[in-house]
């Protein structure tokens, strides 16, 4: 981190960092720690969490825009994190949490089952190269996941610029028994409550078409 971010996570962090009791490794997040929202954000609102959210140009908006819901960003970059909390501040945003973890164990071990409204994963790392396919994030064991943290009739929002990926995230999610497709034809319309953030810009600047996808969480038998 520059002196400036880590002046700011100084600051910030105890407004807007969720501390999780880690397992392990230093991302990790230890079985049964998981957090009452109601305590966290001081109310029961609907909660949207986004899983890499970078430095945070699309959730320090969503929260900015919509103070009715409440926001968890999940983050293992500890500079982006610490942009996202200075723009939360400069947006005087207080429905926003922060959580430096790993993504799947937060939706499995931090946040309770069926808590989630919505959960977004825009522009995850793409791994394009044959080598690395193998640790995208979107798989058939993080649809189970997911499935888990989100309520019945809840959604999952994805976007991405790298085709080969979209695709893989389609299979995936169509093959889940907890998802149903929430869109007509092969994509989803762009999602509007997604601001533009660097990664999609410099994708859609190498000519890349930008893939939006967008899953309904069915209901629990
Ligand atoms: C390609 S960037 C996109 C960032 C942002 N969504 C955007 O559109 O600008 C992907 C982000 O996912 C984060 N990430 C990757 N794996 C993660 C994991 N397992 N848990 C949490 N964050 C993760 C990376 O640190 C990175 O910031």
């Amino acid at each position: 981190m520059t002196d400036g971010q880590e002046r700011a996570w100084a600051d910030l962090a105890p407004r807007y960092v969720l501390e999780a009791p880690r397992d392990d490794a230093a991302t990790s997040v230890r079985p049964g720690a998981a957090i009452d929202p109601g305590k966290v954000w001081g109310r029961r609102a609907p909660l949207i969490v986004e899983i890499g959210s970078g430095q945070g140009h699309a959730i320090v908006s969503a929260a900015s825009s919509r103070p009715e819901v409440d926001f968890l960003a999940i983050e293992v970059f500890t500079a982006g994190l610490a942009r996202t909390m200075m723009g939360a501040e400069r947006a005087a945003v207080d429905n926003l949490r922060l959580v430096e973890a790993n993504a799947p164990e937060v939706l499995q071990h931090l946040l309770p089952a069926a808590s989630v409204d919505e959960l977004w994963v825009f522009f995850p790392d793409p791994w394009h190269k044959n080598k690395h396919t193998k640790r995208r994030l979107l798989t058939p064991e993080f649809a189970t996941i997911a499935a888990g943290a989100i309520r019945d009739g809840g959604m999952l929002r994805l976007a991405t610029d790298w085709e080969q990926y979209a695709r893989q995230m389609r299979e995936v999610l169509d093959d889940a028994p907890e998802f149903a497709r929430a869109f007509e034809g092969e994509w989803a319309d762009r999602f509007d409550g997604r601001v533009l953030t660097a990664f999609e810009r410099k994708g859609a600047r190498a000519g890349r078409d930008i893939r939006d996808l967008a899953y309904l969480r069915k209901e629990r038998g």
